[in-house]
């Protein structure tokens, strides 16, 4: 399984044989638009964990281009199927097994309105297994006891958590998400896109190796091999 990271909360995934794009907030994101071309991403599937412009920005466009389907909770997928575009609704607890491995829809502490105020379902994140590989993708949320959760269901082999801070966990949260969630190595996201989520990244590190974890933090465009 091959991670890519786009900036923000924006990853492209290989796995399975499939192509999969995570929260595609490219074409607004002032650190990541002049590094990624959206209109080189081909992917098969769009997985959005709510409904804020900086997780759908670029769904509707890359969705329309590339006829890839879009997982969502119940709402946003409806929102996006009623403009003519394919989506697969999910809601909290619920797992699919698509042709690239298994998803489960799990909780998010967080809100999840559309850019002009509609409702856009409860926020989520996913867990991914495919290849043998297990990712946790944590979508923007606080950290919260449903975490402990997810070791009841599988082994993680990484977990992408927001670190940011503000609008989600720090990386402080964060560690202790890490321990909920039965995984010491976190791939950081949500972090440096905007005033309000600048972090040292030097001091966010620090506080996961005095703890005994590890926390990875790409470059846009780099890619983490799992
Ligand atoms: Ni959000
Ligand atoms: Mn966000």
């Amino acid at each position: 399984m091959q991670i890519t990271f786009l900036g923000h909360a924006s990853l492209f995934i290989s796995t399975g044989g499939k192509k999969l794009l995570i929260d595609p907030f490219i074409t607004g994101n002032e650190k990541a638009k002049d590094r990624i071309k959206v209109q080189d991403l081909h992917p098969d599937y769009i997985l959005v964990t709510h409904a804020h412009q900086d997780h759908i920005l670029d769904v509707e466009e890359i969705a329309g281009r590339s006829g890839a389907v879009i997982i969502s909770n119940y709402e946003i997928a409806t929102r996006f199927e009623d403009k003519g575009l394919k989506a697969h609704p999910m809601n909290h607890g619920g797992s699919w097994t698509f042709d690239f491995g298994n998803l489960k829809y799990v909780n998010a502490i967080h809100t999840s309105s559309f850019p002009d105020g509609s409702y856009g379902g409860q926020p989520g994140g996913f867990v991914l297994s495919s290849e043998g590989k297990h990712l946790y993708i944590a979508g923007d949320t606080a950290l919260t006891m449903d975490m402990k959760l997810i070791p009841l269901f599988v082994k993680l082999d990484l977990a992408v958590l927001p670190i940011g801070d503000n609008f989600t966990m720090g990386a402080g949260d964060a560690v202790i998400a890490s321990d909920f969630i039965g995984c010491n190595k976190v791939l950081g996201y949500h972090y440096d896109t905007f005033g309000y989520i600048e972090i040292d990244h030097q001091n966010a590190r620090k506080i996961f190796s005095d703890a005994g974890k590890e926390l990875i933090l790409l470059g846009i465009g780099e890619t983490l091999e799992v």
